[in-house]
Protein backbone atom coordinates (compact mmCIF):
# COMPACT_ATOMS: atom_id res chain seq x y z
CA UNK A 1 0.00 0.00 0.00
CA UNK A 2 1.44 3.47 -0.53
CA UNK A 3 -0.03 6.54 0.96
CA UNK A 4 1.56 10.52 0.59
CA UNK A 5 3.28 9.70 -2.65
CA UNK A 6 2.10 10.07 -5.95
CA UNK A 7 3.21 8.34 -9.41
CA UNK A 8 4.05 11.59 -11.23
CA UNK A 9 6.52 12.28 -8.62
CA UNK A 10 10.10 10.48 -8.36
CA UNK A 11 11.57 9.21 -4.99
CA UNK A 12 14.75 8.07 -3.50
CA UNK A 13 15.58 6.31 -0.34
CA UNK A 14 16.05 9.13 2.50
CA UNK A 15 17.65 9.09 5.62
CA UNK A 16 18.31 5.96 8.02
CA UNK A 17 14.82 5.66 10.57
CA UNK A 18 16.49 2.21 11.92
CA UNK A 19 20.02 1.02 11.81
CA UNK A 20 20.90 -2.57 10.86
CA UNK A 21 22.37 -2.53 14.57
CA UNK A 22 19.00 -1.59 16.05
CA UNK A 23 17.31 -4.09 14.17
CA UNK A 24 19.30 -6.71 14.83
CA UNK A 25 19.16 -6.40 18.61
CA UNK A 26 15.59 -6.36 18.56
CA UNK A 27 15.46 -9.41 16.70
CA UNK A 28 17.02 -11.22 19.26
CA UNK A 29 15.00 -10.18 21.90
CA UNK A 30 11.41 -11.06 19.86
CA UNK A 31 13.41 -14.42 19.62
CA UNK A 32 13.79 -14.65 23.24
CA UNK A 33 10.61 -13.91 23.97
CA UNK A 34 9.27 -16.38 21.57
CA UNK A 35 11.18 -18.84 23.51
CA UNK A 36 10.01 -17.85 26.60
CA UNK A 37 6.56 -17.91 25.71
CA UNK A 38 6.25 -21.00 23.09
CA UNK A 39 8.50 -23.11 25.84
CA UNK A 40 6.01 -25.42 26.09
CA UNK A 41 4.78 -26.06 22.88
CA UNK A 42 5.77 -24.65 19.59
CA UNK A 43 3.74 -22.88 17.53
CA UNK A 44 3.69 -23.24 13.44
CA UNK A 45 5.58 -20.17 12.45
CA UNK A 46 3.84 -18.38 9.37
CA UNK A 47 5.66 -15.65 7.82
CA UNK A 48 3.56 -13.59 5.71
CA UNK A 49 5.38 -12.78 1.94
CA UNK A 50 6.95 -10.75 0.92
CA UNK A 51 7.24 -8.13 3.04
CA UNK A 52 8.33 -10.31 6.32
CA UNK A 53 11.01 -12.67 4.38
CA UNK A 54 13.87 -10.93 5.77
CA UNK A 55 13.08 -10.60 8.86
CA UNK A 56 11.53 -14.19 9.20
CA UNK A 57 15.04 -15.31 8.04
CA UNK A 58 17.05 -13.48 10.84
CA UNK A 59 14.55 -14.20 13.48
CA UNK A 60 14.32 -17.71 13.08
CA UNK A 61 18.01 -17.90 13.13
CA UNK A 62 17.82 -16.83 16.38
CA UNK A 63 15.63 -19.85 17.57
CA UNK A 64 17.21 -22.47 19.48
CA UNK A 65 13.52 -24.01 18.70
CA UNK A 66 12.70 -25.57 15.61
CA UNK A 67 9.41 -24.74 14.86
CA UNK A 68 7.39 -25.68 11.72
CA UNK A 69 8.24 -22.71 9.09
CA UNK A 70 5.40 -22.21 6.64
CA UNK A 71 4.95 -19.25 4.68
CA UNK A 72 1.90 -17.74 3.09
CA UNK A 73 1.26 -14.66 0.83
CA UNK A 74 -1.86 -12.46 1.62
CA UNK A 75 -3.10 -9.75 -1.30
CA UNK A 76 -5.34 -7.03 0.01
CA UNK A 77 -7.24 -5.79 -3.09
CA UNK A 78 -8.92 -1.74 -2.83
CA UNK A 79 -7.34 1.52 -3.98
CA UNK A 80 -3.55 1.94 -4.07
CA UNK A 81 -3.99 4.91 -1.58
CA UNK A 82 -5.09 2.46 1.66
CA UNK A 83 -5.54 -1.65 2.15
CA UNK A 84 -8.90 -2.23 1.84
CA UNK A 85 -9.61 -5.01 4.34
CA UNK A 86 -10.41 -7.60 1.60
CA UNK A 87 -7.67 -9.59 2.04
CA UNK A 88 -7.11 -13.11 -0.13
CA UNK A 89 -4.69 -15.73 1.36
CA UNK A 90 -2.77 -17.85 -0.75
CA UNK A 91 -0.84 -20.59 0.35
CA UNK A 92 -3.11 -22.04 3.23
CA UNK A 93 -4.77 -25.01 1.47
CA UNK A 94 -1.75 -27.23 2.58
CA UNK A 95 -1.29 -26.30 5.91
CA UNK A 96 -2.72 -27.96 8.68
CA UNK A 97 -3.59 -25.46 11.50
CA UNK A 98 -6.17 -27.13 13.18
CA UNK A 99 -5.94 -27.42 16.96
CA UNK A 100 -2.54 -26.23 16.40
CA UNK A 101 -0.83 -22.88 17.66
CA UNK A 102 0.13 -20.60 14.89
CA UNK A 103 2.05 -17.47 15.22
CA UNK A 104 1.63 -15.29 12.30
CA UNK A 105 4.68 -12.57 11.41
CA UNK A 106 4.43 -9.52 9.19
CA UNK A 107 6.94 -6.88 8.10
CA UNK A 108 4.76 -3.95 9.34
CA UNK A 109 0.99 -2.82 10.32
CA UNK A 110 -0.28 -0.27 9.54
CA UNK A 111 -4.09 0.30 8.94
CA UNK A 112 -4.36 -3.08 10.37
CA UNK A 113 -6.43 -4.66 7.96
CA UNK A 114 -4.28 -6.92 6.48
CA UNK A 115 -3.14 -8.29 9.50
CA UNK A 116 -7.58 -8.37 11.15
CA UNK A 117 -8.04 -9.88 7.74
CA UNK A 118 -5.80 -12.35 7.85
CA UNK A 119 -6.43 -13.28 11.53
CA UNK A 120 -10.53 -14.00 10.62
CA UNK A 121 -9.37 -15.94 7.86
CA UNK A 122 -7.20 -18.10 10.09
CA UNK A 123 -9.43 -18.58 12.50
CA UNK A 124 -11.99 -20.71 10.48
CA UNK A 125 -9.61 -22.81 10.62
CA UNK A 126 -9.67 -23.68 13.68
CA UNK A 127 -6.11 -22.90 15.15
CA UNK A 128 -5.70 -23.61 18.99
CA UNK A 129 -4.20 -20.41 19.43
CA UNK A 130 -3.40 -17.71 17.36
CA UNK A 131 -0.79 -14.94 17.99
CA UNK A 132 0.63 -12.20 15.54
CA UNK A 133 3.91 -10.67 15.62
CA UNK A 134 4.96 -7.05 13.72
CA UNK A 135 8.97 -6.16 13.83
CA UNK A 136 7.63 -2.41 12.83
CA UNK A 137 4.23 -1.14 14.29
CA UNK A 138 2.30 2.01 13.10
CA UNK A 139 -0.20 2.54 15.49
CA UNK A 140 -0.87 6.59 14.39
CA UNK A 141 -2.10 5.08 11.24
CA UNK A 142 -4.65 2.52 12.66
CA UNK A 143 -8.10 2.25 10.66
CA UNK A 144 -9.34 -0.51 12.80
CA UNK A 145 -8.68 -1.62 16.55
CA UNK A 146 -5.65 -4.16 15.75
CA UNK A 147 -2.70 -5.04 18.54
CA UNK A 148 -0.45 -7.48 17.67
CA UNK A 149 0.76 -9.78 20.52
CA UNK A 150 4.82 -9.23 19.85
CA UNK A 151 6.10 -6.32 18.33
CA UNK A 152 9.37 -4.75 17.29
CA UNK A 153 9.16 -1.20 16.62
CA UNK A 154 6.88 1.50 17.14
CA UNK A 155 7.89 3.98 14.37
CA UNK A 156 6.77 7.19 12.89
CA UNK A 157 4.13 7.84 10.37
CA UNK A 158 6.42 8.26 7.20
CA UNK A 159 6.51 5.68 4.34
CA UNK A 160 9.30 3.27 5.41
CA UNK A 161 11.54 1.20 2.84
CA UNK A 162 14.37 -1.68 3.93
CA UNK A 163 14.91 -5.11 6.07
CA UNK A 164 11.59 -6.29 3.95
CA UNK A 165 9.54 -3.31 3.12
CA UNK A 166 9.29 -2.08 -0.36
CA UNK A 167 8.45 0.83 -2.64
CA UNK A 168 7.44 -0.86 -5.57
CA UNK A 169 8.67 -4.00 -5.19
CA UNK A 170 12.00 -1.97 -5.12
CA UNK A 171 14.51 -1.88 -1.77
CA UNK A 172 13.38 -4.68 0.49
CA UNK A 173 17.01 -5.28 0.48
CA UNK A 174 18.66 -2.61 2.32
CA UNK A 175 19.66 -3.85 5.67
CA UNK A 176 18.24 -0.93 7.55
CA UNK A 177 15.23 0.73 7.49
CA UNK A 178 14.90 4.10 5.68
CA UNK A 179 12.48 6.76 4.79
CA UNK A 180 11.94 8.18 0.91
CA UNK A 181 12.29 11.60 -0.27
CA UNK A 182 10.90 13.32 -3.54
CA UNK A 183 13.77 13.51 -6.43
CA UNK A 184 13.54 16.89 -7.45
P1 LIG B 1 -2.22 -2.58 6.57
O1 LIG B 1 -3.21 -3.54 6.01
O2 LIG B 1 -2.59 -1.15 6.25
O3 LIG B 1 -1.93 -2.76 8.03
O4 LIG B 1 -0.90 -2.74 5.75
C1 LIG B 1 -0.02 -3.70 5.89
C2 LIG B 1 0.86 -3.83 4.67
O5 LIG B 1 1.07 -2.56 4.01
C3 LIG B 1 2.23 -4.29 5.07
O6 LIG B 1 2.31 -5.69 5.10
C4 LIG B 1 3.10 -3.66 4.02
O7 LIG B 1 3.17 -4.50 2.89
C5 LIG B 1 2.40 -2.40 3.60
N1 LIG B 1 2.98 -1.21 4.25
C6 LIG B 1 2.44 -0.46 5.23
N2 LIG B 1 3.23 0.55 5.58
C7 LIG B 1 4.34 0.44 4.81
C8 LIG B 1 5.56 1.22 4.71
O8 LIG B 1 5.82 2.21 5.42
N3 LIG B 1 6.46 0.77 3.80
C9 LIG B 1 6.26 -0.31 3.01
N4 LIG B 1 5.14 -1.06 3.08
C10 LIG B 1 4.18 -0.68 3.97
MG1 LIG C 1 3.43 -6.67 3.14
Amino acid sequence: MIYNLTKEMKYEIGSVVISKEQIQLKVAELANAFEEYYKDELPILMPVLTGSFIFAADFVRNLKSYPAIRFIKCSSYGSNTISSGQVVVEGLRDIDICCKRVLVMEDIIDTGYTFAALANELKKHNPKELKTMALFDKPSRRKINFIADFIGFTVPDEFLVGYGLDYNEQYRNLPQVHNLREVE
